[in-house]
């Protein structure tokens, strides 16, 4: 791309942005996502560290604004305007005695990218300002992981479980899919959706309502009543971890989750070392014991890393773009990681037109234009050509780089895309796609 296409991409990525920007806070896309989500800022905010690096600072600071007591960070910091009402209700973080008092969360997390956006934004600072930026978040960010090992590690793996599929980043994903429908179908969705209650359903939701979006591009009303009834279920035990285990066996240690965490806490060591302090030794133990962990997620036999059952501690051998992740936490091995992009490169799994669909083409779940069931993401494209970096494959990640950047370019700044034919899919504006754009064409 020449210089000028460029520069005429970055403006237009930082317009979406600025149209996104609700004031502190950027939304991930204005109709369909009118919150504050996690993982989302933590793209947007390297975004705009380019652009603006105090009103990154401000994303992640209204962020951490939602932050428990516990040290959870929730997956929605909501939006306070009435006319959201009903979402608020609908999640009621407030069920749990840790959530914060004047602002509404939901109860559940998402992928720990906190600690990579902070560690970036103080990566374009200055040495003093830089150092003072870090004290300033450090506290919470050690928080956040120590709660994720005290809370979500109970029997002390070095890895994390989740109870929720939104708490992936990667809704309807195989894998999460294949265990929800084992394990937490409740009869009545499956009657439902026998009897074909499609019309009465998509009324109540945002995303397929005003057919804003074709359903084929969103999760089915089954799934989405199913991921309805799980969260009851944990609201039922006002998200409190022990109480929920305790009744269900829907937990799952997630593969991107996990790579995303232990690539956090190599950011989290490097902010505390430039900022002077030591982290607590307990935190350190649990570090240590995540860094060899993830090769429990190893499949010798198909060669690949999976998601597990918190439960049995079966693997489920569903493969996605998560089983190239490992790469990202820069745990595994350097042969382990030859082996991840020996996978990319295939014609018949995930080297497609268009990088990275979000499941091989050869999984049975493969639909070109289905959330996470096949499309290419942008976030999860740079999360690969980082990790392929981080191992030397440089030109496999300037490969990775450039033509989601041209992917972008042909189609706009979408939600998703068909890896065919990059068409555009989900919602338009979409400000995670519009942020990295910026971060791939400016570092
Ligand atoms: C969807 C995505 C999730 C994202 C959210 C807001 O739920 O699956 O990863 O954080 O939308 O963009």
């Amino acid at each position: 791309m020449d210089s000028e296409a460029a520069a005429k991409l970055i403006d237009d990525a930082a317009e979406v942005l600025k149209n996104n920007d609700r004031g502190g806070w950027t939304v991930p896309a204005s109709e369909l996502y009118p919150h504050q989500w996690l993982w989302d800022s933590c793209f947007i905010a390297i975004g705009l560290r380019h652009l603006d690096i105090e009103r990154s600072k401000t994303e992640i600071r209204s962020l951490l604004r939602g932050q428990w007591d516990n040290g959870m960070l929730p997956h929605i910091v909501f939006n306070n305007q009435t006319d959201y009402a009903r979402d608020r209700n609908n999640e009621r973080g407030d069920l749990n005695p840790f959530a914060p008092t004047g602002v509404s969360t939901s109860g559940i997390t998402q992928p720990p990218m906190v600690a990579e956006a902070v560690l970036r934004i103080g990566q374009l600072l200055k040495s003093p300002e830089r150092r003072t930026w870090y004290k300033e978040v450090l506290p919470a960010i050690i928080r956040y992981h120590e709660w994720l090992y005290a809370d979500r590690d109970p029997h002390k793996e070095g890895l994390v479980l989740l109870l929720h599929p939104y708490e992936s980043g990667l809704d309807n994903s195989p894998p999460w899919i294949s265990e929800l429908r084992k394990h937490s179908m409740p009869l009545w969705v499956s009657s439902g959706e026998r009897l074909h209650l499609d019309g009465i359903i998509n009324r109540f939701r945002r995303d397929v309502k005003r057919k804003t979006l074709p359903p084929g591009q969103r999760i089915t009303n089954a799934e989405a009543l199913a991921f309805w009834s799980v969260m009851r279920r944990m609201q039922r035990k006002a998200y409190n971890t022990e109480a929920i285990l305790s009744r269900s066996v829907f937990a799952v240690e997630d593969l991107a989750f996990n790579s995303i965490f232990i690539r956090a806490n190599d950011c989290l060591e490097q902010i505390a070392k430039a900022a002077g302090q030591a982290l607590p030794d307990s935190l350190l133990e649990n570090i240590g014991k995540s860094q060899n962990a993830i090769e429990n997620l190893w499949d010798e036999n198909t060669g690949f890393y999976y998601n597990r059952s918190f439960v049995s501690h079966r693997l489920i051998e569903e493969p996605t773009v998560a089983s190239l992740l490992p790469l990202y936490s820069g745990a595994i091995s350097r042969s382990r990681a030859a082996m991840l992009v020996k996978r990319l490169k295939r014609p018949d799994e995930f080297a497609l037109k268009w990088p990275v669909p979000s499941v091989p083409r050869s999984s049975s779940y493969f639909d070109p234009y289905k959330y996470w069931q096949g499309p290419s993401w942008v976030n999860t494209n740079w999360l690969i050509a980082e990790g392929l970096e981080r191992y030397g494959f440089d030109l496999e990640a300037k490969e990775l780089r450039v033509s989601t950047t041209r992917m972008v370019a042909k189609s706009g700044f979408y939600e998703y895309f068909n890896p065919l034919d990059a068409k555009p899919a989900g919602a338009a504006n979409f400000s995670w796609t519009a942020a990295l754009i910026i971060d791939l064409l400016k570092s």
